[in-house]
């Protein structure tokens, strides 16, 4: 008896949570640039099954090693089943972050561990952003009334924050609402060459492959720049980050800047400066739901110019190569992740390079 209560309850809830999200696939035919763009990026592949490093972790989480349920879904695979495990074989489950999905978010609601993304009932109704759109055979658009989509930050409900029960925030874009104002969309999702959809011919759309960490680093270099001071003994190499947050923002990432020096056809490699924010527990560096506090903090901030001196006496004729870059994977945590033997999580990204001659 009582287990058929719990049974119908469960699926009492399950259906009241469930609601339809088209496939991407539909949007294909249509949209083909957009969604090629879209298949390769993150928000296609969030799953731990498609991003192994999403995975490695999630291997480790107590939700999962008790199998609980699969609480990274709120923002890792928003239109899955809620409360349960990841079902590896449910379409939904490998849809990842969908078209449809974030096309339907109507309004974003502001919470301390982290935001909610309220989405409209009705299906196959988007919201969008162009000014004189024609109209679609397969869906409604609304173009009006939608604050996220004007001010490109619909982002938000799932990039702000997360913060975990010992009320460390383990990766934030923006706790405090600093970035109302500074747009999402405006540096990640770029305006590049084709047609919005094959109906309407059109110069441009918007970007759709998610420029970030992982791929597509090279549209957004332009806000990071790199400069060379030559003094009399030294040098110093300064790194002004133009972005409105920190140059990374997941504690798993180390930024590296390398600088080298060729003089007469020898090149000096000097030291590496490293760039991370490491989290942990009584001293050590720990897990994101063990860790109650941050060890360690030398990211490149918001809006910061960072110098670093050099004790390296430049000679004219002299050549300095600088480069930054970043590991997705802090190189000390791939052993207890298992992921020594993983590609994309131990190859050095190169950001931006940088030479100077004297
Ligand atoms: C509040 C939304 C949210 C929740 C809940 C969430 N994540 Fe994430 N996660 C993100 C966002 C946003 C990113 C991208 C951050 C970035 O690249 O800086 C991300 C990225 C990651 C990455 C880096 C992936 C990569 O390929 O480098 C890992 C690992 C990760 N999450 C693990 C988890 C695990 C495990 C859970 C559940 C226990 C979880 N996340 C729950 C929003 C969330
Ligand atoms: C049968 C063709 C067709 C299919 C399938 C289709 N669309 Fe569209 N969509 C269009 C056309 C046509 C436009 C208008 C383009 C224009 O004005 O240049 C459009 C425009 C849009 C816009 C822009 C609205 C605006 O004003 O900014 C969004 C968002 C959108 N579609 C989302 C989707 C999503 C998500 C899917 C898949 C779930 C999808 N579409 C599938 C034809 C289609
Ligand atoms: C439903 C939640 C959700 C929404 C909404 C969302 N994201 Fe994400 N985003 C994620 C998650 C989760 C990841 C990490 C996926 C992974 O690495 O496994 C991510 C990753 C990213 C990345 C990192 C890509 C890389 O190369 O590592 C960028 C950049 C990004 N999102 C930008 C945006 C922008 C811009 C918007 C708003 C237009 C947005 N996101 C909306 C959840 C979301
Ligand atoms: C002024 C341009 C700019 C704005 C505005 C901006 N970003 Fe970024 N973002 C960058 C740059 C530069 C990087 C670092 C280079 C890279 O990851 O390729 C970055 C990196 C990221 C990453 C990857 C970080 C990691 O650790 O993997 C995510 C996720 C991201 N941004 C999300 C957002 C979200 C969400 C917003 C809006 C709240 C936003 N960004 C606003 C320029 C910008
Ligand atoms: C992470 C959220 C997110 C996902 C996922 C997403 N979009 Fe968008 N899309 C946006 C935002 C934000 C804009 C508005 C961009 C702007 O104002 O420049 C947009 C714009 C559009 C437009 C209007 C034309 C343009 O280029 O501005 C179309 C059409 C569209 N998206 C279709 C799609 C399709 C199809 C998919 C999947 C293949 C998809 N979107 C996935 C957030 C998303």
């Amino acid at each position: 008896m009582l287990k058929f209560i719990f049974l119908s309850l469960l699926s009492i809830t399950s259906l009241l949570a469930s609601k339809n999200f088209a496939p991407s696939e539909d949007c294909k035919s249509c949209h083909p640039l957009i969604y090629k763009e879209f298949s390769e990026s993150m928000h296609a592949n969030s799953t731990p099954q498609k991003d192994p490093i999403h995975g490695s972790v999630w291997a480790k989480h107590p939700q999962n090693l008790e199998f609980k349920k699969y609480g990274c879904g709120k923002c890792h695979t928003p239109t899955a089943e809620k409360d349960s495990m990841p079902k590896a074989d449910s379409p939904k489950h490998q849809e990842g972050i969908s078209c449809a999905y974030c096309h339907r978010i109507k309004s974003i609601e502001l919470h301390a561990k982290s935001n909610t993304n309220i989405t409209t009932s009705t299906e196959k109704n988007y919201f969008g952003t162009l000014e004189d759109h024609i109209t679609s055979p397969y869906h409604g658009i609304v173009s009006e009334g939608n604050e996220h989509f004007k001010n490109g930050n619909v982002c938000i409900g799932c990039h702000s924050h997360k913060m975990n029960k010992h009320k460390l925030n383990v990766c934030s874009t923006n706790i405090d609402n600093e970035m109302d104002g500074a747009n999402c969309v405006s540096c990640h999702m770029p305006k590049v060459k084709g047609s919005v959809s094959n109906f309407k011919d059109r110069k441009e759309h918007s970007f759709h492959g998610f420029a970030g960490s992982h791929s597509n680093q090279d549209m957004l270099t332009k806000y990071v720049d790199i400069s060379l001071l030559r003094q009399i003994n030294d040098f110093i190499v300064n790194i002004d980050n133009r972005t409105s947050h920190a140059l990374l923002l997941h504690p798993l990432r180390t930024a590296v800047l390398k600088v080298s020096v060729t003089r007469a056809g020898k090149t000096t490699k000097l030291k590496d400066e490293i760039f991370v924010r490491v989290i942990g527990h009584n001293g050590k560096p720990a897990m994101p739901w063990t860790a109650s506090t941050t060890l360690k903090n030398t990211m490149i901030q918001a809006n910061e110019k960072r110098s670093i001196k050099y004790d390296y006496k430049l000679q004219s004729g002299d050549k300095v190569d600088i480069v930054l870059g970043w590991f997705l994977v802090n190189p000390k945590a791939l052993k207890t992740l298992n992921l020594e033997d993983n590609e994309v999580a131990t190859k050095f990204i190169e950001f931006k390079k940088e030479s100077f001659t004297f």
